[in-house]
């Protein structure tokens, strides 16, 4: 309700710009006590998923708070796990503006921001100052300028330094901003970039004394062939999870819409249907041997029961709440916890 008098304010401004006001003003009555005041209240509906167990399973998905900035202020939404990122080794400005575009007749959102963000101390930084106590994924990407063959170095770079503050971590290789990034999903190159971590995960493991699980976040662009190599390499290397679906390429949907040939990724209600069909097509493949996160124009309660079905076992929101607001995490926990019944 109090986002939908608010929501005609926000899409006034330049989609960027309105977004950090947004966040600065969640933070701001976060301080003051106002936001939880004002959220409903979620019942716990506990799920276990990468030995982690999860208050509720609607999850932040990465991307809305790169530099883990916000986190205290998102808690109060009621999230059951919040995910901050991508963030690379090194700062780096991301792609010139405008990046980011709003598409409200498609309930879409484009951008090409191309993994702005302060690196990864600053993102440490912040995570230590937060008070949040709950679930938090950190999401690590590669720097624009690391060459692609190098690109696990960064990678490991990312697991080592997050290791001891997060959850879990997540690999993306998946954005399409970043130059020849989704090569990575390829069945070599990800058998090794998968390996790799994994060896670097559970030397981490020794040394911290935890368990930190990890989790693949992959396209939506994938044909069926792909799917069914990355399935193979996310069992043989023993990885913890899989989130489907990061934006898509495609622009079915939005052709005739303003901002709609923007390049970039497409969120929101164009991508979910190619998110679930990744989803059903990794769940049958899967058999329940890894976990997977369903993310990908979920807009209604019924749209995360649509990827719960589907094979998910959790859920993650992004474009959702630009067009929906908080209430969308109540919403979507709350039909989820119904038909479990
Ligand atoms: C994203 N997304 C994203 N994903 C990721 O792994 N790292 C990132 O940095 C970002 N950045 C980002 C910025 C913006 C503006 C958007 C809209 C999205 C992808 C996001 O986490 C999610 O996978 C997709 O947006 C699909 O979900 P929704 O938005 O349709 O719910």
């Amino acid at each position: 309700m109090a986002y939908g008098l608010f929501r005609p304010l926000v899409f006034m401004l330049d989609a960027e710009r309105s977004h950090r006001l947004t966040l600065k003003a969640a933070d701001a009555l976060h301080s003051l006590g106002f936001l939880r005041a004002f959220t409903p209240s979620i019942e716990p509906d506990p799920v276990q998923v990468m030995g982690l167990t999860f208050p509720n399973p609607v999850g932040l998905a990465a991307g809305l708070d790169k530099n883990g900035e916000h986190i205290d202020a998102l808690a109060d939404f009621g999230f059951g796990f919040i995910e901050v990122g991508t963030v690379t080794p090194r700062p780096q400005p991301g792609n010139p503006k405008p990046r980011l575009f709003r598409l409200p007749q498609a309930e879409a959102i484009i951008n090409r921001m191309g993994f702005n963000n302060d690196g990864v101390d600053a993102l440490i930084a912040n995570v230590r100052e937060s008070q949040y106590k709950g679930i938090l994924g950190i999401n690590i990407g590669k720097n624009f300028d690391t060459p692609i063959e190098n690109a696990t170095d960064d990678y490991l770079i990312g697991l080592e330094k997050v290791y001891e503050y997060a959850s879990y971590v997540t690999v993306n290789i998946s954005s399409p901003n970043t130059k020849n990034l989704r090569q990575l999903q390829q069945a070599d190159e990800l058998g090794q970039l998968l390996s790799r971590l994994k060896q670097k995960q559970i030397a981490l493991a020794d040394q911290h004394g935890r368990y930190v699980p990890v989790a693949l976040k992959i396209a939506p662009d994938l044909e069926a062939n792909q799917i069914e190599d990355i399935a193979e390499r996310l069992v043989a290397s023993k990885i913890d999870a899989v989130i489907a679906t990061n934006t898509t390429l495609s622009r079915v949907g939005v052709e005739h819409v303003p901002h709609g040939n923007e390049a970039g990724g497409l969120s929101g209600a164009p991508v979910r249907a190619k998110s679930t069909h990744v989803i059903r097509e990794l769940a049958e493949l899967l058999q329940g041997e890894v976990p997977i996160i369903g993310v990908g124009g979920i807009l209604s309660g019924e749209d995360a029961v649509d990827k719960i079905h589907a094979g998910a076992s959790l859920v993650q929101l992004y474009s959702g709440l630009i067009y929906h607001g908080p209430a969308l995490v109540a919403d979507c926990a709350e039909v989820i916890a119904r038909t479990r019944f």
